[in-house]
């Protein structure tokens, strides 16, 4: 890994075993963007990479010069409005009402390692040899702006993290009102671009469509990152695919408004952005004040969707998320929301508990609806102290006696909303974010406290330290139920009111930030009715996501499917609930909701105690077969082998980081009639390694490893058709874990 500055060539390369990025300082003084991609050669002139010719119609930067036109030359971090007319990575509004900006080389540093972003999540190093930063400061002369964009070249994987931050050295104040944390000007468009979309209970499911001059783009406006589209981005070769060719991706490491966009000009160059939303965004930066954007992270690889999410995964696993639990394997937990909903009682409780226990569950987690007056959804939000008609012993008290049954007890807050009806909004009715004078729009009887004011953070912290403190509490589930309207805070001043998006933010990082302080060792999983907030930002503060409310077992194929392009198993809450499914009504064998569950962090969601003696004897071999199996499972490098999104069967598999082990999901979606004889090809064994391959106490046999990965293993179930039994083995929904270990030939 080197970065590496020509001073005559006035040429930046950036590489490392796998990519090279090479910049330029263009004629003008601003940054030119020459390639990334497959390492090349360093040390040598790339400047012919740019092409600078005159061409009709274009507007030039020197009077009389007709080469130098910013809309034709790939650039670092775009401006708009001096000859480019592409969408910029930044308009800065200054007090004569001009949006121009022009910033120029100043000086460069490169550094071991990499810094920390103040307030922000971010990738990081625990060695400075992990990676070296490149820090470029550009300034614009007419307002004093100051640019500093940050590079960071990780020596491992094609990983290149990037950020920018804005500080105002001029007299005036001006305000920022777009600042992209990444542009990335590719010099073609033949790129599938595939985004991670959809809605609640069908989150992050992969749309492709091919790029066309234009402008296509995802985002969120609200205020979180939403069940509707993710802050991630793969544009990828036509003819790539899982195993093989050119893929990039694009991850933002923020959780709130955010923007992914690319143009297509009209000479076919991309122009990549990502970043905070621009729409609703405006930052004053009084003189002396400045600006540090959201880390985006791009990954280049050459061997396909399979190699680019692994790098993310190891990258997001190792890190991003942080604490103790990063690395240690999950407990198993029940949770009681599909079990009771808002109807328990501290008895009903503790003999689902029971139970749990017996079943060789872990957690025990307490869901909505054992503080204040919450006995349903409309009240009781803000007041984070037990009910005593539901728990007469408080939380303590439960979760004593939850752990003298053996279990561990984790609780569920959801610290940013209020319901009107509770003692916190009686006291603190300025505490929402609201416009005065204007309707307060509502969602799920609740509303949004305004996060962009550090006392109402503080405030929320000291009611979940209180808690916390006894030290009973060892997993809180941190929810978030509604989207942010009427975006207007009471703390700030009008020319301010463009800040409050980021500000709240930065609110659910700071108080995420303090409890991760004051309570290393807790179990922190973030959910926003399920995954509205499943992103990189929030996986900094919880190791874990709830990935989706739907935890119906086939829904979750395409869900954990679609979330495994950037997130790691690990990263995955997923639970085995009941059938017929609350959420889509469709009955699934218990073997099948275990066998999708088991490649997430693992729990139950149901009531345990309406299950029949065999069923619950089932779930114990389930804990015990997790326990068994999860260091590999949620810490193996895992690949997407079938989707569930084309044709009638689904695999994944995950393989121990030295080869011994591997265990690998085959799911049947719908059954087909007379099917053909089936093979499934294995991928990350070791071709010369002998395995045995079982299903449960079934042998399938031996096989070497490039038997299973280029013949394939034989999945079907008899010779020439498969035989119906029930919801047995050959009916729809049905599933198979298949665990490979080595033996010694
Ligand atoms: C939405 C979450 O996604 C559910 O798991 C549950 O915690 C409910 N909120 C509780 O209100």
């Amino acid at each position: 890994m080197s970065i590496f500055y020509s001073e005559s060539d006035r040429i930046f390369h950036l590489f490392n075993e796998q990519i090279s990025y090479i910049m330029t300082i263009l004629p003008n003084g601003q940054l030119g963007q020459l390639y990334f991609g497959k390492k090349i050669h360093p040390q040598k002139d790339y400047s012919y990479l740019l092409e600078m010719v005159p061409r009709s119609m274009a507007s030039y930067v020197f009077e009389n010069e007709r080469t130098l036109s910013l809309e034709h030359v790939r650039q670092e971090y775009g401006v708009y409005g001096s000859s480019d007319y592409r969408f910029p990575a930044v308009e800065i509004l200054q007090k004569n009402g001009s949006r121009i900006s022009d910033f120029r080389y100043k000086t460069h540093h490169i550094a071991a390692g990499k810094p920390a972003l103040a307030g922000l999540p971010a990738t990081y190093t625990e060695a400075d040899s992990e990676a070296q930063t490149l820090t470029l400061v550009l300034e614009d002369p007419v307002t004093g702006v100051e640019l500093k964009l940050y590079y960071t070249l990780f020596a491992q994987g094609g990983i290149l993290a990037r950020s920018a931050h804005f500080s105002n050295q001029g007299t005036e104040a001006v305000h920022l009102l777009k600042a992209m944390s990444l542009c990335m000007d590719l010099p073609d468009c033949d790129y599938d671009w595939i985004q991670f979309s959809g809605a609640w209970a069908r989150e992050r499911h992969p749309r492709v469509r091919h790029l066309e001059q234009g402008i296509q783009s995802v985002g969120s406006m609200r205020g979180h990152s939403s069940h509707e589209h993710n802050p991630f981005l793969i544009l990828k070769r036509p003819a790539a695919d899982e195993f093989q060719g050119e893929v990039l991706g694009f991850s933002l490491i923020y959780s709130g408004n955010f923007l992914a966009q690319a143009e297509v000009d009209t000479h076919s160059t991309t122009r990549v952005l990502l970043g905070i939303n621009p729409e609703w965004f405006d930052w004053k930066l009084e003189p002396g004040e400045s600006f540090q954007t959201p880390e985006a992270v791009m990954v280049y690889t050459n061997q396909g969707m399979n190699d680019l999410s692994q790098t993310f995964h190891r990258l997001y696993g190792r890190r991003l998320a942080r604490g103790y639990w990063r690395d240690r394997e999950r407990p198993i937990l029940i949770n009681n929301w599909e079990a009771t909903y808002f109807d328990f009682t501290e008895e009903k409780i503790l003999r689902l508990a029971e139970t749990a226990c017996k079943a060789g569950i872990e957690l025990f987690v307490l869901d909505d609806g054992w503080f204040g007056k919450r006995l349903s959804d409309r009240a009781g939000l803000g007041d984070w102290r037990a009910n005593p008609d539901r728990l007469p012993g408080g939380i303590d008290g439960l979760a004593e006696k939850i752990e003298k049954l053996g279990m561990k007890f984790g609780l569920w807050f959801e610290p940013e909303m209020v319901n009107k009806d509770s003692d916190l909004y009686r006291e603190h009715p300025d505490w929402i974010l609201s416009v005065p004078g204007r309707p307060q729009s509502q969602g799920r009887y609740q509303y949004v406290l305004d996060f962009s004011r550090p006392e109402v953070v503080d405030a929320v912290y000291q009611m979940m330290a209180d808690i916390l403190g006894s030290g009973k509490v060892s997993y809180v589930k941190w929810d978030m139920n509604r989207s942010i309207t009427e975006c207007w805070s009471a703390a700030l001043p009008a020319d301010r009111q463009g800040e409050v998006f980021h500000r709240y933010i930065l609110g659910v990082y700071h108080l995420y930030e303090q409890l991760n302080t004051a309570f290393p060792q807790v179990l922190f999983e973030s959910c926003a009715s399920g995954g509205a907030r499943f992103d990189p930002g929030l996986l900094y503060y919880a190791p874990q996501g709830w990935t989706s409310d739907d935890t119906d077992a086939i829904e979750r194929l395409k869900i954990q499917y679609g979330t495994s392009y950037c997130y790691p198993v690990s990263s995955m809450g997923a639970h085995v609930s009941a059938s017929p499914n609350h959420q889509v009504g469709r009955s699934t064998p218990l073997r099948t909701r275990a066998n999708v569950a088991c490649f997430g962090t693992f729990g139950y969601e149901l009531d345990l105690n309406r299950l029949t003696s065999e069923e619950l004897e089932t779930v114990r071999r389930q804990t015990a077969f997790m326990k068994a199996w999860r260091s590999v499972l949620q810490f193996g490098t895992f690949y997407r082998l079938k989707s569930p999104f084309a044709g009638s069967t689904a695999a994944w598999m995950s393989v121990s980081q030295n080869q011994q082990t591997a265990l690998v999901g085959w799911y049947r979606i719908l059954n087909t009639p007379n099917p053909p004889y089936s093979r499934l090809k294995l991928a990350g064994l070791n071709p010369d390694f002998l395995y045995t391959v079982r299903e449960g106490e079934r042998i399938l046999g031996k096989f070497y490893g490039d038997e299973l990965m280029y013949a394939g293993l034989i999945t079907t179930n008899g010779g020439s058709g498969e035989v119906l039994e029930g919801d047995g083995p050959g009916c729809d929904f049905d599933s198979r874990i298949y665990i490979l270990e080595r033996v010694q030939e």
